[in-house]
């Protein structure tokens, strides 16, 4: 039997929320880095692991039978068809320098699919939410995606991973598409990229070798308002390419991006 979807999404934008609130008021002026993971310049501070904890202990409070993925470790099974899928802090290098572009990102799969939704941008004082099939929120009015503009005025947003050798291929991939578009934006997490094409703030984003955890819940509410979302890589598989546009300049970018090889590092 499926869990319901309001009790889903009740639960996913309370723990975003509190790990928001945590994360906002609990940021330690003398922040350091904690450890770090694929590279170097790939950081964990003590307030993503602490904002993993509150959110996986606050869910597991509520549905002890689920399974996890978290991006600072959780991983667990679960026996009750549904999975959490969690960044709890999206934009860890914008958090560490006190820029305010980080998110909390919380999915909710059922039997694999990503159900609900939700991305809480603290310093903007937004939530975003979408169940499947219900259409995408922000503070709980409905959202939507621009219109297409001309590839050439499109507002494209990507962003770039941790590894020296495929950033050599991004800022390649980068400097073909900039002068073919109105211009290009890094804000620093991708959850709240997502939720700019969701809501009309962008044309369109992508980039290569994101985890699901950064993608989930921002890829559903993309979808939700509109978008169109294409290239989702399997579990753990982080070589694929996430593009996310609205309708008439996902189509372009897309192929642009092939043509350019930002599949390949
Ligand atoms: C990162 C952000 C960033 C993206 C990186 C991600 P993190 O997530 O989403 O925008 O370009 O690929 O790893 O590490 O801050 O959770």
């Amino acid at each position: 039997t499926e869990a319901p979807r309001t009790e889903l999404l009740a639960i996913a934008v309370e723990a975003a929320r509190r790990a928001g609130e945590l994360l906002r008021t609990g940021r330690p002026d003398d922040l350091g880095v904690a450890a770090t993971k694929s590279s170097p310049i790939d950081v964990v501070t003590e307030m993503d692991i602490a904002a993993e904890k509150l959110i996986t202990e606050f869910i597991g409070g509520h549905r002890p039978e689920d399974g996890f993925l978290g991006e600072e470790g959780a991983s667990v099974e679960g026996t009750s068809g549904v999975r959490w899928v969690i960044d709890p802090l999206d934009g860890t290098v914008n958090y560490l320098y006190g820029l305010p572009a980080w998110s909390v990102s919380i999915a909710a799969e059922q039997d694999g699919r990503v159900v609900v939704g939700a991305v809480e941008v603290p310093m903007r004082a937004e939530t975003f939410h979408a169940v499947e099939g219900e259409g995408a929120f922000r503070n709980g009015e409905r959202v939507r995606c621009r219109t297409a503009p001309p590839f050439s005025q499109a507002l494209v947003a990507t962003g770039f991973g941790y590894l020296t050798q495929r950033r050599d291929n991004q800022a390649a991939v980068a400097r073909q598409l900039l002068p073919r578009v109105r211009d290009i934006r890094r804000a620093g997490s991708a959850a709240i990229d997502l939720c700019d094409v969701a809501c009309g703030r962008l044309d369109a984003y992508y980039e290569r070798g994101l985890h699901p955890w950064d993608y989930s819940a921002g890829g559903l509410i993309a979808q939700e308002g509109r978008a169109l979302v294409g290239g989702r890589p399997g579990d753990g598989a982080s070589e694929e390419l996430t593009v996310a546009g609205v309708p008439g300049v996902f189509e372009p970018l897309q192929t642009l991006l092939d043509d350019l090889g930002a599949w390949h590092d």
